[in-house]
């Protein structure tokens, strides 16, 4: 029921109506990673202030109308030049891209009031503007997050091997996305918009998935121009259609919010904690099946 979501939310937005706001999701805007690059001595100058604020105010208003990535550039050729982008998750609604990208761009330039260059990762999107161009491929991790959980079940890692192979040569092709619901499985990756198909595909297998935190029965790896996830729980905003059955299929596909009989063996309270270890952030099971309260445990990178 995705477009009667996004008609009622835009007409929200256009009337501003606070009562219909205020049902917009909570999820999805938990940080996961900010980084304050190249701190200043002093304020930062006034003509880079000037388009930082432009640039993520547009950002914003372009988020409200549907728009999941976009790029600004700002006197590229003067002083002070300015180069932007966000990307919201390819699974968001518009209206959980646009409450993302409005949280994003007011934390970013608080959390760092003298970087010139800055980016931050919520759950549902991605934030970073710089004075120096930095629209190109980038294959260094930024951060692994890792189930605590391990499974040895060979039905299970095989089915996250399936699922997390099929995303990563899906979304190279799709215009650098992609997100499947198999065998109760729950995965997705995602590139940045700048780069091209044959660096999307660099990028996602630029690291073996499995390379943290084997037997994990859930993964969300942050590399600079691509992540990919999964979960044995239901993280998407939205499922993805089905595809198209070439048989009959003797039952019925998941739908909705079709939980699978893994994910019900999940405590829904128990509460999430990360420790730090050689660099790689772990959790056990969030609260809800979202991704939530992450920011407090991970500031220590
Ligand atoms: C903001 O959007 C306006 C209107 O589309 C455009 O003219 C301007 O160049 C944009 N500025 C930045 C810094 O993105
Ligand atoms: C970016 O900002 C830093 C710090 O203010 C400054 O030293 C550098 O010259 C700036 N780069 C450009 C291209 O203006
Ligand atoms: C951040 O998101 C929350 C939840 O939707 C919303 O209530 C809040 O207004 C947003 N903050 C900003 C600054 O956009
Ligand atoms: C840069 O500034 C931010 C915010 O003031 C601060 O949290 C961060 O530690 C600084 N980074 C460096 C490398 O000084
Ligand atoms: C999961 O496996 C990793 C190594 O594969 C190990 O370091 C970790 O302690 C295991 N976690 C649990 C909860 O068994």
């Amino acid at each position: 029921m995705v477009a009667p979501r996004v008609l009622l939310f835009l007409f929200s937005f256009t009337l501003l109506q606070p009562s219909l706001l205020q049902s917009a999701p909570t999820d999805f805007i938990s940080v996961i990673y900010q980084d304050c690059l190249r701190n200043s001595s002093s304020s930062l100058t006034t003509s880079f202030s000037r388009n930082l604020n432009i640039a993520l105010g547009n950002f914003s208003t372009m988020a409200s109308q549907g728009t999941y990535y976009s790029t600004a550039t700002a006197s590229a050729s003067g002083t002070d030049p300015l180069y932007a982008v966000f990307q919201c998750r390819g699974d968001l609604t518009v209206e959980t891209c646009y409450v993302c990208v409005q949280n994003a761009t007011a934390l970013l330039p608080n959390a760092c009031p003298k970087s010139v260059g800055a980016r931050i990762q919520l759950d549902g999107c991605f934030l970073r503007y710089d004075n120096r161009s930095f629209f190109s491929l980038d294959t260094n991790v930024r951060l692994a997050l890792c189930n605590v959980k391990n499974d040895s079940d060979i039905t299970t890692l095989t089915a996250i091997q399936n699922a997390m192979g099929r995303v990563i040569s899906l979304a190279p092709q799709q215009q650098g996305f992609a997100f499947v619901v198999e065998n109760a499985v729950y995965a997705e990756a995602q590139c940045i918009g700048y780069i091209d198909s044959s660096e999307c595909s660099e990028c996602l297998t630029s690291y073996s998935y499995g390379s943290f935190c084997v037997s994990s029965i859930g993964k969300g790896v942050f590399i600079r121009s691509c992540f990919y996830g999964f979960q044995l729980y239901n993280f998407f905003d939205r499922l993805p259609s089905p595809p198209p059955a070439p048989t009959p299929a003797p039952t019925a596909p998941l739908r909705g919010n079709a939980a699978s009989p893994l994910a019900d063996t999940v405590p829904a309270s128990s509460i999430m904690s990360l420790t730090e270890s050689n660099g790689h952030m772990q959790w056990n099971e969030p609260r809800s099946r979202k991704l939530q309260n992450l920011q407090d445990l991970i500031n220590t990178t």
